[in-house]
């Protein structure tokens, strides 16, 4: 006998009980039967599945989890455009201003190295004067904390005292909040570290500025200045933690890395030339990315290893392939391939090499002795764009270097390639909520159409037994993060793919974070972000998942092992897409998507459920081949009134997941899935 669902709903961020909900009444016109064959365990889900990718974005690492706080530290930064609304023009490096009476002014006369080719001087002229940088959209303080900073400073003429570091709020009364100054300066460049003290009644702000002053007469003069935050597990050169702290809850096995268009760069000189951006942050020159702002390169490869470790995802690498995004690429057999491909080679030894090899033991220097386990590699970036048919040419000549050195990694090509057989291609989809909750299926079968590559997708399962890594994705509705409507179409795509995890052994939402701090006019700042909609969103102080954010997250916990089939019946049968906006409505829209996985620990099997209506769904599921159903479930929830719901800097938990209690599960049962909804039933079974 099927009885109904009774839930107890309880907030899962503060595990506080909320009261019980009573859930509204469900729509009539259809019936919904989902079909659970526990005992026909379809293909394992490989425990890389789930994954991140996002690359030097929306200022994703410098202004995002590159925990430094100085904006163009190494005074190079262009000017961004739009500069001219700038209330005042400036002859100081962007982000920086003078302070005090004196004079600042860039120099190139005797840096530290070639690497630090500008310095910044400041002429005394008597009194006290300084130079303030204003950060990535400001600088945050908290109270109670230690902040570490430092930079390279040399006497010039009578000056011999010290430089006084501080942090001083930028909210026109110019309080200072912590002090401290460094030993007296001398006239041979010289790194200086120091540390500041808030206390316990500093304001918890994103509006102050980092202060290098001095008094009295002659000049100092200044190289890569640098202030940390407290970072993620205390690590110096570090992560900022509450990025990372969102990121840990999502579970990912895997980061795919640098890119993205990233790894590519806008000409041969900006690429990701990553011999540029390992050792010490004083031997790293930046460059130029390609999304209208420069790196620092402070995070670079071993920023990006130091990611995977304390996550505990093991990197898939991208190599530079010889392909531009200006549009210019190099030919297969010339040397400049020659080059790129032993450079790959090199890229991969310092990723997991041993620690004596040539680049491994750079590996080590740069303070990760262990190999790093990798088992992707993937050549390019959706080569698709260039036109001219040379990447066939250029992969082949890749993977077979790759696979010659390399035998044990799985090859990942990014285009359509006849001469060397990939593992895996990499597949784009950046969708609307309507088309991607299309393709959740696209997966599930051979296409009765022949396989089209198109605008970067294939339309379903690669003949040849090729896997394919769908390593960029989204439904692209909320900016610049999506809302809730896009949360649910995400969720229902990935459980597509999750239900074919023999030929999708990975994925990756992108792009992963973004700053969200918005133009700052009066400076002349632009607004942080380029690309519209992304998973994570922050500013200097406060950040937030979005609602897709969540989504992921419930998936990346809730796995499984194992895919149970699962069929969903709902009678009548929806229509497969909603009616465009001059048709007569349809009778029964597509309202709900299932999926099943069986988890081994603990026995439980996950049914996954999305309901894209605004109306109540009533199911009956039926979990077929089962002994016992335990009565208690739990049901973990995202959902809401609002499909445009978003969450915020100031309402950052307005769309989160609730976890609720069901009592009456058993062998055959009824369950009302709640209007725009993604849940997550955790269902512990025995065995007949
Ligand atoms: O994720 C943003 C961009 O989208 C990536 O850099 C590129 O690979 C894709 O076109």
């Amino acid at each position: 006998m099927k009885s109904k669902a009774t839930l107890t709903l309880v907030c899962a961020a503060c595990a506080a009980f909320c009261g019980p909900i009573q859930p509204p009444a469900a729509r009539a016109d259809i019936t919904a039967t989902l079909d659970v064959e526990v005992n026909k365990p379809g293909p394992a889900i490989p425990k890389t599945f789930y994954g991140l990718m996002t690359e030097e974005i929306n200022h994703s690492y410098d202004g995002g989890l590159f925990a430094e706080l100085i904006q163009n530290r190494t005074f190079q930064d262009p000017a961004p455009r739009g500069r001219q609304q700038a209330a005042q023009p400036r002859t100081l490096p962007i982000h920086w201003s003078l302070i005090g009476d004196g004079k600042a002014s860039p120099d190139r006369e005797n840096p530290v190295n070639p690497a630090l080719p500008v310095s910044l001087r400041l002429d005394l002229s008597g009194g006290k004067a300084g130079v303030a940088n204003d950060g990535y959209w400001g600088i945050p303080v908290k109270p109670d904390t230690t902040y570490t900073a430092s930079f390279y400073a040399k006497a010039g003429g009578d000056f011999a005292g010290p430089v006084t570091a501080s942090l001083v709020l930028d909210d026109g009364g110019g309080v200072t909040v912590a002090k401290v100054d460094s030993p007296a300066i001398t006239n041979a460049w010289q790194k200086y570290t120091v540390k500041l003290a808030t206390a316990h009644d500093a304001p918890s702000t994103a509006k102050a500025q980092f202060v290098l002053s001095a008094s009295g007469n002659g000049s100092v003069t200044f190289s890569l200045v640098s202030l940390f935050p407290p970072t993620y597990q205390n690590t110096p050169n570090g992560l900022r933690p509450d990025l990372m702290k969102l990121m840990a809850d999502m579970h990912p096995s895997f980061i795919r890395l640098p890119g993205g268009n990233y790894v590519e760069g806008s000409t041969f000189a900006t690429r990701f030339n990553w011999k540029q951006m390992i050792g010490p942050a004083d031997q790293r020159p930046g460059h130029m990315g390609c999304w209208g702002y420069r790196s620092s390169d402070g995070f670079g490869l071993p920023e990006y290893l130091l990611w995977c470790k304390q996550l505990d995802a093991e990197p898939v690498l991208a190599v530079f392939a010889g392909y531009v995004l200006n549009r210019q690429h190099v030919d297969a057999g010339s040397p400049e391939m020659a080059q790129y491909t032993l450079e790959a080679l090199e890229e991969i030894e310092y990723v997991s090499g041993p620690a004596d090899s040539e680049w491994g033991k750079r590996r080590a220097a740069d303070g990760f002795p262990e190999p790093f386990p990798l088992h992707y590699v993937e050549v390019g970036n959706e080569d698709w764009f260039d036109r001219s048919g040379s990447y066939d040419g250029r992969f082949t000549q890749m993977a077979k270097a790759i696979r010659q050195r390399y035998p044990q990694l799985k090859i990942i090509a990014t285009a359509p390639v006849a001469s060397f057989k990939p593992d895996l291609y990499d597949d784009h989809f950046y969708r609307s909520a309507q088309q991607l909750v299309k393709q959740a299926a696209q997966y599930d079968k051979p296409p009765d159409a022949p396989l089209k590559f198109n605008g970067g997708a294939w339309n379903g399962r690669q003949p040849d037994g090729v896997q394919t890594f769908v390593g960029e994705w989204a439904t692209q509705e909320g900016r610049p993060t999506p809302d809730l409507n896009a949360a649910l179409a995400d969720a229902a795509f990935v459980m597509g793919l999750e239900k074919n995890a023999d030929v999708i052994p990975m994925e990756c939402y992108a792009p992963l974070l973004v700053n969200v701090s918005p133009p700052d006019q009066a400076k002349g700042y632009p607004k942080a972000w380029q690309w519209n909609t992304n998973l994570i969103g922050y500013d200097a102080l406060r950040s937030f998942g979005s609602p897709s954010y969540y989504a992921q997250a419930m998936l990346g916990q809730n796995k499984g092992d194992v895919v149970l089939p699962a069929k969903l019946t709902i009678t009548p049968a929806p229509a497969t897409e909603r009616p465009a906006a001059d048709q007569p409505a349809r009778p029964v829209p597509t309202p709900a998507f299932a999926s099943a996985t069986y988890s081994n620990a603990g026995h439980t099997v996950i049914v996954k459920l999305v309901n894209i209506e605004k109306e109540p769904v009533d199911l009956t599921l039926n979990l077929r081949g089962v002994g016992n159903v335990d009565p208690s479930a739990t049901a973990i929830v995202l959902e809401g009134n609002d499909p445009k719901a978003v969450n915020t800097l100031d309402e950052p938990t307005k769309v989160t997941p609730r976890s609720a209690t069901i009592d009456n599960a058993s062998p055959s049962f009824r369950h009302t899935i709640p209007p725009l909804s993604f849940t997550v039933l955790r269902l512990n079974v025995s065995h007949p």
